[in-house]
């Protein structure tokens, strides 16, 4: 059954009513949240966007209303047409901001029916993600994730606001492109007019941006979907969204400041928080040396210290080899877990070793002894620089690991993150921002046996490394930076290259050949060379920032219809194979063997 909904149009939304309201006739429009029947009298929760209302079919009130109420069921969509009246004393919900009052129907509307839904539609379910993702569309109606989608408006309203007030324009790029490096491999779109030829999706505005500069736009920014084929983890998602900006005539303190005015806005106007202006900050090198990884959590400590000067000569061949073939060993104190048993500690062997970490050495400080298979193998003298460095006092658990830097930085950090959780060391509560700054240019990529760049090609070596750019790449600092939020990178940017020469000396540290750079960037190289403005930029990742702010732990809690982690939307099953006819017309063979 579905009737038309003719003239009635409603009065109010479910979240409005109160005493105020008592004796006035209103209409509501919603979504059956709950059913009961009390003896006769049935009392339905109507829901819309904006919250609940019980509504109440008396038979004694109206008793043709009542009997057509028998048939509603949950997620039906309702008109009702009634009046306000005060609940009886005792059944008043102060949960509810509508609890005071309920509206006795005398005209009803069923306006659509609805399937029973496969799950609740509530927070806190037991329904597997694969199923809420199929039916995305009723998993959206839980008061959750409404509430996500709708902070996430106004986080975007914020933004916005910010960026306009500051003198920034809002300027839309192409989707359709040519390949923008981030790292990642581009989706690709064929083209039918010209066929074997293919656009890629971008991976960020980046080049575009830059090009506004150099057009004289001054300042953009652009709230905007950006695509990357790549590896998924929890925080990523093939098409994500970017707050991506560009400003000229400036160096990384304006890009800063603007970036942490947007943060400090969004978080205020959204849930009312004052972040304290400006960020801390801190060097990449710093970061991997205190921390192992370039964006740590500050919210806790769990410092790793390097170690390798006073083992290097020990007895301990495994730590003293790994020094001597170039190696550090670096060890962090788990203060107070001295009483971890052999199988916690197994446990994080085995995790450290998803890292690529050999082992994990320990050592249990006790009040009269160090308990451990290694101890016997250092001095005394060795010993105690130990116990200075790391502060080891009894009822400590220390963790050592020894290879190359790359490996035991990046298992000690890990290690240090699974810890501060595992110890409850983390406020949940706190927001604590970060800077990173100055990465290094390029990182050594041994598979393909040449350099990439850390950030994009884009970035400007620190002028001062200019001379080491021939000589000694790995040396050589970047003007980049990485805004940090609770140990998740939220947001990256820098400062450019805006001289031609200057470009193309990078591309070649790339291995790129004089073809090979004209075909992909010729566009970028010319421009640069018709009066290009001193600029730079960054991009926030919306759906992290987002994540943050809604208090979740997965970034598909955040959009309306996100991605599973191998790619797929459950409810539309994308991606699908193409048609016969769609790929020739394409001029795509698809060969699967
Ligand atoms: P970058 O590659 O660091 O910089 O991206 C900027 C921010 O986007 C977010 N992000 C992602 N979020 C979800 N899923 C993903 N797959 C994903 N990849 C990145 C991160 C990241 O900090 N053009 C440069 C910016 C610039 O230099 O101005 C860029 O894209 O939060
Ligand atoms: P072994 O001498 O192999 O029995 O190792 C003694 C201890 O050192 C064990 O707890 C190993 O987990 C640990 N260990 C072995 N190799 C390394 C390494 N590269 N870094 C840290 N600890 C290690």
């Amino acid at each position: 059954m579905s009737e038309p909904l003719g003239d009635m149009r409603r009065t109010h939304h479910c979240c409005e009513l109160g005493l105020k309201n008592v004796g006035d006739e209103v209409m509501l429009m919603g979504w059956v949240q709950r059913r009961r029947d009390h003896g006769g009298v049935i009392f339905i929760d109507l829901r819309d966007r904006n919250g609940i209302t019980q509504v109440v079919f008396n038979p004694e009130h109206d008793q043709q209303v009542h009997e057509k109420a028998h048939v509603i069921r949950s997620e039906y969509v309702l008109g009702v047409k009634g009046i306000v009246e005060k609940r009886p004393d005792g059944m008043t919900n102060p949960d509810l901001a509508t609890g005071a009052i309920e509206v006795m129907v005398n005209e009803l509307k069923i306006l659509n029916e609805a399937q029973t839904p496969p799950f609740l539609i509530e927070d806190d379910i037991e329904v597997s993600e694969s199923i809420r993702l199929r039916h995305r569309h009723i998993d959206l109606r839980r008061p959750k994730i409404q509430h996500n989608i709708i902070t996430r408006h106004r986080a975007s309203a914020a933004i916005r606001n910010y960026m306009n007030k500051n003198g920034f324009l809002d300027i839309e790029t192409p989707v359709l492109t040519k390949s923008t490096p981030e790292g990642a491999r581009d989706y690709l779109v064929p083209s039918r007019v010209n066929q074997g030829m293919f656009y890629a999706l971008p991976q960020s505005p980046q080049l575009f941006k830059q090009l506004l500069m150099i057009s004289g736009f001054d300042r953009y920014y652009q709230i905007v979907r950006c695509f990357r084929d790549e590896d998924l983890r929890a925080d990523r998602q093939p098409e994500f969204t970017q707050v991506d900006m560009e400003m000229s005539f400036v160096g990384e303190e304006e890009v800063m400041t603007v970036a942490e005015g947007m943060v400090g806005a969004v978080f205020k106007e959204v849930i009312d928080v004052d972040l304290a202006l400006p960020f801390k900050r801190m060097t990449y090198r710093e970061a991997i040396d205190r921390f192992g990884i370039d964006r740590p959590d500050m919210r806790f400590g769990l410092e790793l210290k390097n170690i390798s000067d006073i083992v290097e000569n020990s007895g301990f061949q495994v730590f003293a080899n790994v020094v001597k073939k170039g190696g550090i060993v670096k060890a962090l104190n788990a203060k107070g877990c001295e009483n971890f048993s052999r199988k916690e500690i197994d446990d994080l062997t085995k995790f450290v070793s998803v890292y690529r970490a050999k082992g994990l050495a320990w050592i249990k400080i006790r009040e009269n002894e160090w308990q451990s298979p290694i101890t016997k193998f250092f001095t005394e003298e060795e010993k105690q620089k130990m116990a200075d460095r790391l502060n080891m006092e009894a009822g400590d658990l220390v963790f050592f690991v020894a290879d190359q830097p790359k490996i035991v930085n990046e298992s000690l950090g890990y290690l240090r993150n699974h810890l501060g959780e595992k110890l409850g060391l983390i406020n949940s509560d706190e927001f604590n921002f970060l800077w990173v700054t100055h990465f290094p240019m390029f990182e050594y990529d041994e598979t393909e046996k040449r350099y990439q760049a850390l950030h994009h090609p884009f970035t400007s070596p620190l002028e001062s490394d200019y001379d080491k750019l021939e000589t000694d790449p790995l040396a050589v600092n970047s003007r980049a930076y990485d805004m940090v939020l609770n140990g998740s990178e939220i947001g990256g940017g820098s400062i450019r290259i805006h001289q031609k020469d200057l470009q193309i000396k990078i591309l070649k540290t790339l291995g790129m050949k004089k073809e090979e750079y004209n075909s992909k960037f010729g566009f970028l190289i010319s421009a640069l060379d018709s009066g290009a403005p001193p600029h730079g930029g960054l991009a926030f990742g919306l759906d992290r920032l987002m994540t943050i702010l809604c208090g979740g732990d997965s970034i598909r809690e955040v959009i309306p219809f996100p991605k599973t982690q191998k790619g797929s939307c459950l409810m539309t099953d994308a991606p699908s194979p193409a048609s016969r006819e769609q790929l020739m017309e394409l001029g795509i063979k698809v060969d699967l063997e």
